[in-house]
């Protein structure tokens, strides 16, 4: 952001870079944007979390819902809390928790639950809310991935007992680290502000070495960075089989037992100052994102290979990642960054199938289908001319599946048809009409076929691969 360096480097000089008036400032504006009584910056979004948890201060075991796909931290936070997670599956073709299949998850020690709007978009609350009053749970919402983002008018992050976000570097609100915790309940408030006010100050050693690491990564993501270094050596890689080098940097699994060092700190001025300046920017820069997310459906849209995310009813998805399921993803993901265009796999964790949390493993499809997906780019900073090569990725896949088109393409037995017609209306199909692996395909797209206008009449091909083509 312009400016922004500049200010970092005058609250240095001031010897404002610890503590100072903008953190209270920018709790302030946060709260206010979002109309809540309370907003407390916290060292990491997950500790916004771990706060509330201690603030509510359930009983040990008690159970607390999560979907199964999720940032595995969250859930293992809520584990050192002394809580047990439960995974609830997602619906693949929105990526969030599927509210049909809440309540089969509830017992009798269910206490709480975590809608996440994973990759900008929001969960749908209206059905989420309902179940949770009914079963007398605690939302606390994970807008990590959402901070702007609206359901039905309403900011995400307004619907829960409290909510969590976080300003990790790539995420909407960069302050190359830290976190909110958002409620409007007034005890819950108060404790957590007390707990992130036990921890101590970062040393100016220790803000110095988050700034100067988080600008050299922030400019070797940027788009010119990606160009010089990220497309090449990506390049490379493709030609041994794995494309995607985020992998390399992405946070080690492991248990949080005991917290690393950093997690006990407090929020710091600098970081503060940088939050105000990228809260007062946030919807502008959510705008754009929208817009680029739009350039690519639009130019997807008439795509038999590439399947552009689903946006719920009601909701203002942010594209914190722009989700696409494409016929052959291996291929297409090696061949799309040989020419610039910038791929990404799974960007959280299917915890369901997790080692980390092998005791709370549970069959859940809809998350493992997930996988399947891959994210392309459509961040603020990016330029049109990025967006414009990355909606061409579909002639790529196109040309991937020619050979598999020209012998497959089309006209699915009628037996297909009608089973797609049932499972259309919402009737799970009879299961000797398919494998069992193709029936499974078809109900992860029939919610997509009948909620994109004007694709009622997409079909599956006949072959065993995952393309749609319109009839
Ligand atoms: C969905 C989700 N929840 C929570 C978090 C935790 O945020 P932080 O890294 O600030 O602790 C993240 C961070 O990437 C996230 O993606």
């Amino acid at each position: 952001m312009p400016g922004a360096e500049q200010a970092v480097i005058e609250a240095f000089r001031r010897g404002e870079a610890v503590d100072g008036p903008a953190i209270a400032e920018y709790e302030q504006r946060f709260g206010e944007y979002h109309g809540t009584q309370s907003a407390t910056a916290t060292s990491y979004g997950r500790m916004a979390f771990y706060y509330i948890l201690r603030a509510l201060d359930l009983e040990p075991g008690s159970e607390i819902i999560f979907p199964a796909l999720t940032f595995w931290v969250i859930p293992e936070i809520a584990r050192r809390a002394g809580l047990k997670p439960v995974f609830v599956d997602v619906d693949p073709s929105t990526f969030n928790i599927d509210p049909e299949k809440i309540e089969e998850r509830v017992t009798t020690r269910t206490r709480a639950i975590v809608p996440t709007h994973l990759y900008g978009q929001p969960c749908d609350m209206n059905a989420i809310l309902p179940i949770a009053e009914k079963h007398n749970l605690v939302v606390i919402e994970d807008c990590a991935q959402a901070a702007g983002a609206r359901y039905r008018g309403r900011l995400v992050g307004t619907f829960g007992a409290a909510s969590i976000f976080s300003f990790q570097m790539l995420k909407g609100i960069n302050t190359y680290g830290g976190g909110m915790a958002v409620t409007n309940d007034a005890l819950i408030g108060a404790r957590v502000r007390e707990l992130a006010a036990r921890e101590p100050p970062q040393s100016r050693g220790e803000l110095l070495k988050r700034f100067g690491t988080g600008l050299v990564a922030r400019a070797l993501v940027s788009p010119k960075g990606f160009t010089f270094w990220g497309f090449p050596m990506q390049a490379i890689a493709s030609l041994f089989g794995h494309y995607d080098l985020s992998r390399f940097v992405w946070e080690k699994i492991r248990s949080l037992q005991p917290f690393p060092k950093s997690y006990h700190r407090r929020y710091s001025n600098a970081q503060a100052i940088l939050g105000l300046r990228a809260l007062a920017n946030l919807d502008k820069f959510n705008t754009r994102s929208r817009a680029h997310a739009l350039t690519l459906t639009r130019g997807l849209a008439d795509s038999r290979s590439v399947l552009t995310p689903k946006v719920i009813d009601g909701a203002e998805h942010v594209y914190y990642q722009y989700c696409v399921y494409i016929s052959d993803p291996e291929r297409a993901g090696r061949r799309a960054i040989r020419r610039g265009v910038d791929f990404e796999t799974t960007h959280v964790d299917v915890c369901s199938t997790m080692p980390l949390f092998k005791e709370f493993a549970v069959h859940c499809p809809g998350a493992e289908e997930t996988a399947q997906a891959l994210q392309l780019p459509v961040y603020s900073r990016l330029r049109d001319s990025d967006v414009e090569l990355t909606s061409q990725i579909d002639q790529l896949v196109l040309r991937i599946n020619n050979r598999v088109r020209s012998a497959e393409y089309l006209f699915p037995a009628p037996a297909e048809i009608r089973l797609f017609r049932r499972l259309d209306r919402g009737v799970s199909g009879r299961r000797s009409d398919l494998d069992r692996r193709r029936r499974d395909v078809w109900c992860r797209f029939a919610g997509l076929a009948t909620d994109h206008s004007g694709r009622s009449d997409w079909r599956f091909s006949r072959g065993s691969d995952l393309f749609l083509c319109r009839s």
